[in-house]
């Protein structure tokens, strides 16, 4: 942390705009027709009907001239490009894994590892798997499940590093399955799933310790790895001093290889990868990315974006970027508890986190609270969150029933670069509005149409 910040109290912001993109607020009825014609579904609305959008943080960062200019230079090579061994050799100096495979995205990435560690029953136990990523685990036969701590479970427990793997738990899972039914352990950082929160290094290594003592792999889904490094540095004694460079590369030595959504803290509009120590398993990982992604030295990226996909891994590894990262999120958690919208607590890296059962404590668990949030917030002011909840988590495979998650949640996701102070406000006043207005009043949700599948994407609700 640079002093500076730190002794002024400013907020410093590492950049500043040279190219613009217009955004305009629709009129009340538009969006109430917009909202209707969507199905109450946040991913059926028209991004130009959007006016702050914050459904997501991946792929939605603005690039810098450096990444611009690095593009110019990408080199479009079938087989061995320029490209692909600039980032190869950027992601190997960063996190010491030597065999790298590109992905057109996170998922591509998953489905590549998957397709070959994961068999029919075998277990991959971690930290709240990421939806695409439990599906994948899932679609190649295995079975998810969830360890974390009971922390992160809680909307209101106040604690450094809720993405942290329960260890009994974990033992528990080994000892109950056999090693050697456990395909991989998977520790999701930041975990996305649980409020972007962080996972300390002591518990990285209690994990890597207890699974390779028990001959088990273990594999980060490393989509915000830069911003858990961060967390790490402010909140775990004894990583004050170290830079986010040393950081990474200490808990990536933890681990056997990764996924990477690179349009996370990578900050592509599109990319991922596959990283691994293992030689025999890269030779094997070549096939399927050569099915499902293309070459295995550009699995479905442009040259153009793997060179901005290398450079901005050595963009979000500077601190000044995510000092000013990680306060824009604490800042509209701050500005939203003091009008007294319920938020997860202490608020993570990517996102602030509204707890939907608390903001509607009138709505019944099973009628989406926060989808309903999603709803009222679009309506009032153009602003798209995303439900991550009792929608998202979907149907139990063994009984079709609904799944209830321990927390129900309306998600602000930020995207890098991109909105500022003004348009934070914006956000709060609407979140606000909404609280104070009938938009507190409504009635729950239920599904129009349940599509089957990852249903949040393309079900439709209406009021109940
Ligand atoms: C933790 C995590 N893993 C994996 C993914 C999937 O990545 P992608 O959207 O690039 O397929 C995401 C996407 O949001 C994520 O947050």
């Amino acid at each position: 942390m640079s002093g500076n910040h730190r002794e002024s109290n400013r907020q410093i912001v590492p950049f500043k705009a040279k190219v613009i993109e217009p955004i305009r607020l629709i009129p009340l009825d538009e969006r109430l027709a917009v909202i209707e014609r969507a199905g109450l579904n946040m991913f059926n609305i028209r991004a130009e009907d959007v006016y702050i959008d914050l459904l997501t943080d991946s792929g939605t960062g603005s690039i810098s001239n450096a990444q611009l200019a690095g593009m110019m230079m990408g080199d479009e090579s079938y087989a061995g490009s320029r490209s692909f061994h600039r980032l190869a050799e950027t992601f190997q100096n960063l996190t010491g894994l030597p065999y790298v495979l590109p992905s057109h995205q996170g998922r591509g990435a998953e489905k590549v590892l998957n397709s070959v560690l994961v068999k029919k029953n075998r277990v991959v136990p971690g930290n709240s798997h990421f939806d695409t990523t439990k599906a994948h685990i899932e679609f190649a036969g295995g079975r998810c499940v969830d360890c974390t701590i009971k922390e992160g479970k809680s909307s209101q427990t106040m604690h450094p590093f809720k993405g942290n793997v329960d260890l009994e738990k974990l033992r528990a899972t080994i000892d109950e399955f056999g090693p050697k039914n456990i395909a991989y352990v998977l520790i999701t950082v930041t975990c996305n799933s649980g409020g972007g929160q962080p996972v300390s290094l002591e518990n990285i290594h209690a994990v890597s310790e207890l699974a390779h003592g028990k001959g088990v792999r273990v594999y980060f889904d490393a989509a915000r790895f830069a911003e858990n490094a961060y967390f790490i540095k402010e909140r775990e004694a004894g990583y004050e001093k170290k830079t986010i460079p040393q950081i990474v590369r200490e808990m990536f030595d933890c681990v056997d290889g990764c996924t990477m959504s690179s349009k996370k803290d990578a900050i592509v509009p599109m990319g991922g990868l596959v990283a691994t120590r293992d030689q025999g398993l890269y030779e094997a990982l070549k096939v399927p990315t050569i099915l499902f992604e293309g070459f295995f030295t550009y699995g479905g990226m442009s040259g153009l974006m793997m060179e901005a996909l290398a450079q901005g891994l050595e963009e979000v590894v500077q601190e000044d970027y995510l000092v000013h990262r990680i306060s824009q999120s604490r800042m509209l958690g701050k500005w939203l508890n003091e009008v007294g919208v319920p938020i997860v607590e202490p608020v993570g890296g990517h996102a602030v986190f509204i707890d939907g059962r608390r903001f509607f404590p009138h709505v019944p668990e099973d009628q989406f609270p926060a989808q309903l949030l999603c709803v009222e917030m679009y309506k009032e002011g153009a602003v798209r969150p995303v439900e991550v909840g009792s929608n998202l988590i979907g149907r139990d495979p063994d009984n079709g029933d609904n799944i209830r998650p321990a927390l129900d949640l309306c998600r602000l996701a930020l995207p890098r670069r991109v909105y500022g102070k003004e348009h934070l406000e914006y956000v709060v006043d609407v979140a606000d509005t909404v609280r104070k207005t009938e938009g507190s009043r409504r009635s729950g949700l239920m599904f129009d149409k349940e599509l089957p599948g990852i249903r949040h994407f393309v079900s439709t609700f209406k009021y109940v």
